[in-house]
């Protein structure tokens, strides 16, 4: 994994996990979230997959973009989006979120991004999570105009041409 240069102290090298930091993990794993004080919401887990509600008919309601992000992409880039630097980018101010080219920002979200050495990667959180256009949709709208962000609004109907146009190009 990609380590903050105030750690590496100028070092290179590999990160390899000690029998100590597996145990640790193993532990806090085990661990079961207490209430927290002063009414704090308690965060969902990462990639927390939400019961898809039975759609009786009835147009149902587009999912909510702010939770969408607290639940799947938060833990990395942050509530204030501004991400930790050595690690995970910022999404405020971000070319890729505010800017034109829709098609990379739906991909990323779908299939993960690995671009720069100096960031870690990104899982396929997207795939992961089964989203379709209304998911995708309300996460880059809630992501352009949260921040200080003010990109252009999407419809679930364009991301829809997108996901498509990425299934296809990934099939050939
Ligand atoms: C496990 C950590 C992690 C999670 C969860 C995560 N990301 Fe990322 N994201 C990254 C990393 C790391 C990069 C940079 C990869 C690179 O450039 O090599 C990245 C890059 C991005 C970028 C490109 C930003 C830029 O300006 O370069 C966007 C947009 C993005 N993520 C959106 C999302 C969205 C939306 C979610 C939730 C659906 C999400 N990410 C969840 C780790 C994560």
């Amino acid at each position: 994994m990609n380590v903050p240069a105030t750690y590496t102290k100028g070092k290179e090298g590999k990160v390899v996990a000690s029998d100590a930091a597996l145990y640790l993990v193993a532990y806090l794993q085990s661990l079961k979230q207490v209430k927290l004080p002063g009414g704090t919401e308690t965060p969902v887990f990462l990639y927390k997959k939400e019961e898809k509600k039975a759609t009786t008919g009835a147009a149902s309601a587009e999912p909510d973009g702010k939770s969408l992000f607290a639940s799947s992409c938060q833990s990395c880039h942050q509530a204030n989006g501004e991400g930790l630097p050595g690690a995970f980018p910022p999404l405020k101010g971000s070319s890729i979120v505010t800017g034109d080219n829709l098609e990379l920002y739906v991909d990323i979200i779908m299939n993960g991004y690995d671009a720069r050495p100096e960031y870690a990667a990104m899982a396929a959180v997207g795939t992961n999570m089964e989203w379709t256009e209304h998911e995708v949709a309300a996460i880059i709208n809630y992501e352009r105009t949260n921040w200080g962000n003010n990109g252009k609004k999407v419809t679930p109907e364009e991301i829809k041409k997108i996901l498509d146009f990425i299934k296809l190009k990934a099939a050939k």
